[in-house]
Protein backbone atom coordinates (compact mmCIF):
# COMPACT_ATOMS: atom_id res chain seq x y z
CA UNK A 1 0.00 0.00 0.00
CA UNK A 2 1.81 3.68 -1.33
CA UNK A 3 0.39 6.30 -0.36
CA UNK A 4 1.19 9.85 -0.99
CA UNK A 5 0.36 12.41 1.97
CA UNK A 6 0.06 16.35 2.31
CA UNK A 7 0.37 18.34 5.46
CA UNK A 8 -0.66 22.34 5.35
CA UNK A 9 -2.14 23.26 8.45
CA UNK A 10 0.35 25.43 9.23
CA UNK A 11 3.59 27.04 8.00
CA UNK A 12 5.19 23.55 6.89
CA UNK A 13 4.37 22.60 3.47
CA UNK A 14 5.36 18.97 3.59
CA UNK A 15 4.61 15.51 1.22
CA UNK A 16 5.57 12.54 2.06
CA UNK A 17 5.31 8.82 -0.08
CA UNK A 18 4.78 6.35 2.66
CA UNK A 19 4.80 2.07 1.60
CA UNK A 20 3.09 -0.14 4.18
CA UNK A 21 3.87 1.90 7.43
CA UNK A 22 7.36 2.48 6.12
CA UNK A 23 8.59 6.56 5.31
CA UNK A 24 10.03 6.27 1.80
CA UNK A 25 10.51 10.39 1.73
CA UNK A 26 9.24 13.43 3.72
CA UNK A 27 9.70 16.36 2.03
CA UNK A 28 9.33 20.18 4.24
CA UNK A 29 9.47 23.17 3.28
CA UNK A 30 9.71 25.58 6.05
CA UNK A 31 8.11 28.95 5.93
CA UNK A 32 9.46 30.00 9.30
CA UNK A 33 12.03 32.77 7.66
CA UNK A 34 9.13 34.07 6.01
CA UNK A 35 6.67 34.50 9.07
CA UNK A 36 9.82 35.73 11.30
CA UNK A 37 9.88 39.28 10.77
CA UNK A 38 6.16 39.29 11.68
CA UNK A 39 6.76 37.16 15.12
CA UNK A 40 4.23 34.84 14.50
CA UNK A 41 2.37 32.90 11.21
CA UNK A 42 0.53 35.28 8.94
CA UNK A 43 -1.85 33.27 7.56
CA UNK A 44 -2.29 34.85 4.21
CA UNK A 45 1.35 34.53 3.47
CA UNK A 46 1.36 31.17 4.62
CA UNK A 47 -1.33 29.90 2.07
CA UNK A 48 0.62 31.80 -0.69
CA UNK A 49 3.53 30.38 0.34
CA UNK A 50 1.75 26.71 0.21
CA UNK A 51 0.20 27.03 -3.57
CA UNK A 52 4.13 28.07 -4.46
CA UNK A 53 5.42 25.12 -2.99
CA UNK A 54 3.16 22.41 -2.98
CA UNK A 55 3.59 21.03 -6.42
CA UNK A 56 7.45 21.34 -6.24
CA UNK A 57 8.05 19.84 -2.67
CA UNK A 58 5.46 17.09 -3.75
CA UNK A 59 7.28 16.33 -6.62
CA UNK A 60 10.25 15.89 -4.49
CA UNK A 61 8.78 13.65 -2.36
CA UNK A 62 7.67 11.20 -5.37
CA UNK A 63 11.16 11.40 -6.77
CA UNK A 64 12.91 10.84 -3.77
CA UNK A 65 10.50 7.77 -2.68
CA UNK A 66 11.34 6.58 -6.46
CA UNK A 67 7.54 6.14 -7.12
CA UNK A 68 5.41 7.05 -10.19
CA UNK A 69 1.84 8.63 -9.19
CA UNK A 70 0.26 5.73 -11.04
CA UNK A 71 2.29 3.44 -8.74
CA UNK A 72 0.10 5.10 -5.64
CA UNK A 73 -2.96 3.23 -3.76
CA UNK A 74 -4.48 6.20 -1.90
CA UNK A 75 -3.90 9.76 -1.32
CA UNK A 76 -4.21 11.74 2.20
CA UNK A 77 -4.32 15.23 3.81
CA UNK A 78 -4.51 16.96 6.78
CA UNK A 79 -7.84 18.11 6.98
CA UNK A 80 -7.84 20.08 10.31
CA UNK A 81 -7.36 21.53 12.51
CA UNK A 82 -5.22 24.41 11.06
CA UNK A 83 -5.68 28.11 9.79
CA UNK A 84 -8.18 27.59 7.00
CA UNK A 85 -6.43 29.01 4.01
CA UNK A 86 -3.57 27.20 4.54
CA UNK A 87 -5.40 23.97 4.96
CA UNK A 88 -7.31 24.30 1.63
CA UNK A 89 -4.01 24.06 -0.42
CA UNK A 90 -3.07 20.71 0.78
CA UNK A 91 -6.42 19.22 1.19
CA UNK A 92 -7.92 19.82 -1.79
CA UNK A 93 -4.58 19.46 -3.93
CA UNK A 94 -4.45 16.09 -2.55
CA UNK A 95 -8.71 15.56 -3.74
CA UNK A 96 -7.38 16.43 -7.13
CA UNK A 97 -4.63 14.13 -7.15
CA UNK A 98 -6.92 11.51 -5.89
CA UNK A 99 -9.68 12.32 -8.06
CA UNK A 100 -6.93 12.11 -11.51
CA UNK A 101 -5.67 9.14 -10.44
CA UNK A 102 -8.47 7.59 -9.27
CA UNK A 103 -7.64 6.55 -5.85
CA UNK A 104 -8.90 6.41 -2.63
CA UNK A 105 -8.34 9.39 -0.33
CA UNK A 106 -8.39 9.90 3.04
CA UNK A 107 -8.77 13.60 5.08
CA UNK A 108 -6.42 13.21 8.36
CA UNK A 109 -7.05 15.30 12.21
CA UNK A 110 -3.43 16.59 12.49
CA UNK A 111 -3.47 15.92 16.50
CA UNK A 112 -4.30 12.72 15.59
CA UNK A 113 -1.29 11.54 13.80
CA UNK A 114 0.55 13.27 16.03
CA UNK A 115 -0.80 11.30 18.29
CA UNK A 116 0.52 8.14 16.54
CA UNK A 117 3.78 9.56 15.61
CA UNK A 118 5.81 8.29 18.53
CA UNK A 119 5.16 4.47 16.97
CA UNK A 120 7.15 5.44 14.14
CA UNK A 121 10.93 4.08 14.54
CA UNK A 122 14.13 3.57 12.89
CA UNK A 123 16.12 4.82 9.43
CA UNK A 124 14.11 3.95 7.45
CA UNK A 125 11.42 5.52 9.71
CA UNK A 126 8.67 2.33 10.10
CA UNK A 127 5.47 2.49 12.05
CA UNK A 128 6.16 0.12 14.22
CA UNK A 129 3.23 -0.73 16.50
CA UNK A 130 4.41 -4.27 17.73
CA UNK A 131 5.19 -3.45 21.53
CA UNK A 132 1.88 -0.99 21.74
CA UNK A 133 0.33 -0.46 24.91
CA UNK A 134 -2.67 1.27 26.39
CA UNK A 135 -0.88 4.83 26.67
CA UNK A 136 -1.42 8.32 28.39
CA UNK A 137 -0.10 10.56 25.33
CA UNK A 138 1.27 14.44 25.78
CA UNK A 139 0.40 16.18 22.62
CA UNK A 140 2.29 19.45 22.72
CA UNK A 141 2.69 22.16 19.63
CA UNK A 142 2.32 25.88 18.78
CA UNK A 143 -1.19 25.36 18.87
CA UNK A 144 -2.23 22.69 21.13
CA UNK A 145 -1.63 20.99 24.47
CA UNK A 146 -3.78 18.06 24.90
CA UNK A 147 -3.33 14.29 27.03
CA UNK A 148 -5.36 11.94 25.53
CA UNK A 149 -5.88 8.50 26.82
CA UNK A 150 -5.18 5.62 24.09
CA UNK A 151 -6.92 2.68 24.74
CA UNK A 152 -5.86 0.76 22.02
CA UNK A 153 -4.23 1.58 18.28
CA UNK A 154 -7.16 4.24 16.87
CA UNK A 155 -9.35 4.27 20.13
CA UNK A 156 -8.47 7.71 22.00
CA UNK A 157 -10.21 9.94 24.12
CA UNK A 158 -9.01 13.38 25.20
CA UNK A 159 -8.34 13.86 28.71
CA UNK A 160 -7.81 17.69 28.99
CA UNK A 161 -6.07 20.01 26.69
CA UNK A 162 -5.21 23.76 27.60
CA UNK A 163 -7.86 26.57 28.15
CA UNK A 164 -5.90 29.48 26.94
CA UNK A 165 -2.55 29.24 25.05
CA UNK A 166 -0.63 26.15 23.96
CA UNK A 167 2.86 25.46 25.71
CA UNK A 168 4.78 26.54 22.19
CA UNK A 169 2.98 29.35 21.72
CA UNK A 170 3.89 29.86 25.26
CA UNK A 171 7.32 29.68 24.82
CA UNK A 172 7.36 32.00 21.08
CA UNK A 173 5.58 34.80 22.92
CA UNK A 174 7.69 34.60 25.82
CA UNK A 175 10.41 34.75 23.36
CA UNK A 176 9.44 37.40 21.26
CA UNK A 177 9.04 39.45 24.70
CA UNK A 178 13.00 38.79 25.03
CA UNK A 179 13.36 39.79 21.97
CA UNK A 180 14.13 36.72 20.24
CA UNK A 181 13.13 35.79 17.24
CA UNK A 182 9.83 33.52 15.92
CA UNK A 183 9.29 30.82 16.85
CA UNK A 184 11.52 31.21 20.08
CA UNK A 185 11.31 27.72 21.47
CA UNK A 186 13.87 26.22 19.86
CA UNK A 187 16.16 29.45 20.60
CA UNK A 188 14.85 29.48 24.41
CA UNK A 189 16.08 25.52 24.77
CA UNK A 190 19.30 26.67 23.51
CA UNK A 191 19.91 29.36 25.36
CA UNK A 192 18.58 27.58 28.56
CA UNK A 193 21.48 24.88 28.32
CA UNK A 194 23.57 27.52 29.66
CA UNK A 195 21.13 28.73 32.12
CA UNK A 196 19.76 28.14 35.73
CA UNK A 197 16.64 26.94 35.66
CA UNK A 198 15.98 28.03 39.48
CA UNK A 199 17.05 31.84 39.02
CA UNK A 200 14.18 33.70 39.01
CA UNK A 201 10.45 32.12 39.90
CA UNK A 202 7.73 31.55 37.20
CA UNK A 203 4.18 30.15 38.20
CA UNK A 204 3.68 26.32 37.08
CA UNK A 205 -0.05 27.47 36.26
CA UNK A 206 -2.98 23.94 36.97
CA UNK A 207 -0.09 22.19 38.14
CA UNK A 208 -1.83 21.50 41.33
CA UNK A 209 -4.98 21.36 40.31
CA UNK A 210 -6.46 17.64 39.75
CA UNK A 211 -7.96 18.03 36.42
CA UNK A 212 -6.10 17.28 33.05
CA UNK A 213 -6.25 20.91 31.83
CA UNK A 214 -3.29 23.10 31.26
CA UNK A 215 -3.03 27.03 31.10
CA UNK A 216 -0.28 29.07 29.62
CA UNK A 217 -1.13 32.28 28.95
CA UNK A 218 -0.77 33.41 32.60
CA UNK A 219 2.60 32.57 32.60
CA UNK A 220 3.32 34.54 29.56
CA UNK A 221 2.02 37.60 31.38
CA UNK A 222 4.04 36.66 34.62
CA UNK A 223 7.24 36.95 32.29
CA UNK A 224 5.95 40.14 30.88
CA UNK A 225 6.05 42.04 34.28
CA UNK A 226 9.37 40.53 35.05
CA UNK A 227 10.50 42.00 31.49
CA UNK A 228 9.15 45.56 32.96
CA UNK A 229 10.23 45.29 36.24
CA UNK A 230 14.13 44.04 34.88
CA UNK A 231 14.34 45.92 32.18
CA UNK A 232 18.06 46.05 31.73
CA UNK A 233 17.83 41.95 32.32
CA UNK A 234 17.82 41.01 28.53
CA UNK A 235 21.51 42.83 28.36
CA UNK A 236 23.42 40.76 30.39
CA UNK A 237 23.58 37.12 28.36
CA UNK A 238 24.22 35.40 31.60
CA UNK A 239 20.83 36.51 33.25
CA UNK A 240 19.24 35.89 29.75
CA UNK A 241 19.84 32.22 29.77
CA UNK A 242 18.17 31.91 33.29
CA UNK A 243 15.48 33.47 32.32
CA UNK A 244 14.59 30.88 29.68
CA UNK A 245 15.91 28.21 32.01
CA UNK A 246 13.66 29.42 34.30
CA UNK A 247 10.16 29.41 32.08
CA UNK A 248 11.38 26.45 30.28
CA UNK A 249 10.84 24.92 33.61
CA UNK A 250 7.99 26.08 34.73
CA UNK A 251 6.82 25.19 31.26
CA UNK A 252 8.14 21.47 31.58
CA UNK A 253 7.39 20.85 35.23
CA UNK A 254 3.69 21.56 34.48
CA UNK A 255 3.70 19.20 31.45
CA UNK A 256 5.85 16.66 33.00
CA UNK A 257 3.48 16.59 36.52
CA UNK A 258 0.30 16.48 34.81
CA UNK A 259 1.04 13.97 32.06
CA UNK A 260 2.25 11.48 34.98
CA UNK A 261 -0.81 11.73 37.15
CA UNK A 262 -2.85 11.24 34.37
CA UNK A 263 -0.92 8.02 33.46
CA UNK A 264 -1.00 7.10 37.53
CA UNK A 265 -4.47 7.84 37.58
CA UNK A 266 -5.98 6.11 34.28
CA UNK A 267 -3.37 2.67 35.45
CA UNK A 268 -1.31 2.81 31.89
CA UNK A 269 1.72 1.21 31.59
CA UNK A 270 3.44 3.93 28.58
CA UNK A 271 3.77 7.42 28.41
CA UNK A 272 4.45 8.90 25.14
CA UNK A 273 4.93 12.31 23.68
CA UNK A 274 5.16 13.86 20.52
CA UNK A 275 4.38 17.81 19.03
CA UNK A 276 7.01 20.39 17.98
CA UNK A 277 7.28 20.89 21.99
CA UNK A 278 8.61 17.76 22.20
CA UNK A 279 11.83 18.58 20.54
CA UNK A 280 12.90 20.10 23.90
CA UNK A 281 15.51 19.03 25.50
CA UNK A 282 14.50 19.52 29.37
CA UNK A 283 11.18 18.03 28.33
CA UNK A 284 12.66 15.04 27.14
CA UNK A 285 15.22 14.72 29.98
CA UNK A 286 12.42 15.19 32.60
CA UNK A 287 9.68 13.45 31.26
CA UNK A 288 12.44 10.05 30.67
CA UNK A 289 13.42 10.74 34.57
CA UNK A 290 10.00 10.70 35.61
CA UNK A 291 8.71 7.79 34.10
CA UNK A 292 11.71 5.85 34.83
CA UNK A 293 11.34 6.78 38.55
CA UNK A 294 7.72 5.72 37.78
CA UNK A 295 8.27 2.71 36.23
CA UNK A 296 6.56 3.89 33.17
CA UNK A 297 7.52 3.11 29.49
CA UNK A 298 8.22 6.32 27.39
CA UNK A 299 8.33 6.69 24.00
CA UNK A 300 9.25 10.47 22.35
CA UNK A 301 8.36 10.88 18.76
CA UNK A 302 11.59 11.03 17.49
CA UNK A 303 12.98 14.81 16.73
CA UNK A 304 12.55 15.14 12.94
CA UNK A 305 8.97 13.57 13.57
CA UNK A 306 7.91 16.52 16.32
CA UNK A 307 6.98 19.38 13.81
CA UNK A 308 5.13 19.44 11.12
CA UNK A 309 5.56 16.82 8.56
CA UNK A 310 3.10 14.59 6.30
CA UNK A 311 5.02 11.80 7.00
CA UNK A 312 2.89 10.94 9.91
CA UNK A 313 -0.36 12.04 7.85
CA UNK A 314 0.29 9.12 5.78
CA UNK A 315 1.15 6.65 8.38
CA UNK A 316 -1.85 7.09 9.50
CA UNK A 317 -4.09 7.18 6.57
CA UNK A 318 -1.92 3.65 6.21
CA UNK A 319 -2.88 2.63 9.57
CA UNK A 320 -6.94 3.50 8.82
CA UNK A 321 -6.83 1.62 5.35
CA UNK A 322 -5.78 -1.54 7.35
CA UNK A 323 -8.65 -0.68 9.98
CA UNK A 324 -11.05 -0.46 7.24
CA UNK A 325 -11.85 3.06 8.05
CA UNK A 326 -14.47 4.70 5.56
CA UNK A 327 -13.02 6.20 2.96
CA UNK A 328 -14.00 10.17 2.53
CA UNK A 329 -15.59 11.82 -0.49
CA UNK A 330 -13.81 13.94 -3.12
CA UNK A 331 -16.37 16.87 -1.87
CA UNK A 332 -15.53 16.25 1.80
CA UNK A 333 -14.24 20.06 3.05
CA UNK A 334 -12.10 20.69 5.31
CA UNK A 335 -12.50 21.11 9.01
CA UNK A 336 -9.75 23.91 10.35
CA UNK A 337 -11.65 23.34 14.12
CA UNK A 338 -11.72 19.64 14.31
CA UNK A 339 -10.63 19.02 17.73
CA UNK A 340 -9.88 15.51 18.88
CA UNK A 341 -12.71 13.80 20.78
O1 LIG B 1 3.98 20.75 15.98
P1 LIG B 1 4.51 22.05 15.48
O2 LIG B 1 5.54 22.03 14.40
O3 LIG B 1 3.35 22.96 14.91
C1 LIG B 1 2.09 23.02 15.44
O4 LIG B 1 1.27 22.10 15.16
O5 LIG B 1 1.89 24.00 16.21
O6 LIG B 1 5.05 22.88 16.75
C2 LIG B 1 5.67 24.12 16.63
C3 LIG B 1 5.98 24.62 18.03
C4 LIG B 1 6.46 26.08 18.09
O7 LIG B 1 5.73 26.75 19.09
C5 LIG B 1 7.92 25.96 18.48
O8 LIG B 1 8.41 27.05 19.23
C6 LIG B 1 7.90 24.70 19.30
O9 LIG B 1 7.02 23.84 18.63
N1 LIG B 1 9.24 24.09 19.42
C7 LIG B 1 9.94 24.06 20.57
C8 LIG B 1 11.18 23.44 20.27
N2 LIG B 1 11.17 23.11 18.93
C9 LIG B 1 9.97 23.52 18.44
N3 LIG B 1 9.63 24.49 21.79
C10 LIG B 1 10.56 24.32 22.76
N4 LIG B 1 11.77 23.75 22.54
C11 LIG B 1 12.12 23.30 21.33
N5 LIG B 1 13.31 22.72 21.13
ZN1 LIG C 1 1.44 20.00 14.71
Amino acid sequence: MTILAFETSCDETSAAVVRDGKILSSAVSSQIELHAEYGGVVPELAAREHLRNLIPVAQTALREAGVQPEQLDAVAATRGPGLPTALLIGFKAAQAVAFALRKPFLGINHHEAHLYSPWIRGEPPVADFSDFQRNVSLIVSGGHTILALVESELKHRVLGSTVDDAAGECFDKAGKLMGLSYPAGPEIDRLAEQGNPKAFDFPRPLLNDPGDNFSFSGLKTSVRYFLRDNPNLLNDKRRLCDLCASVQAAIVDVLVAKTIRAAKRNHVRCVTASGGVTCNSALRRDLACACKREGFALRLAEKGLCTDNAAMIGILAGRKLLAGVELASLDQEINPSWELA
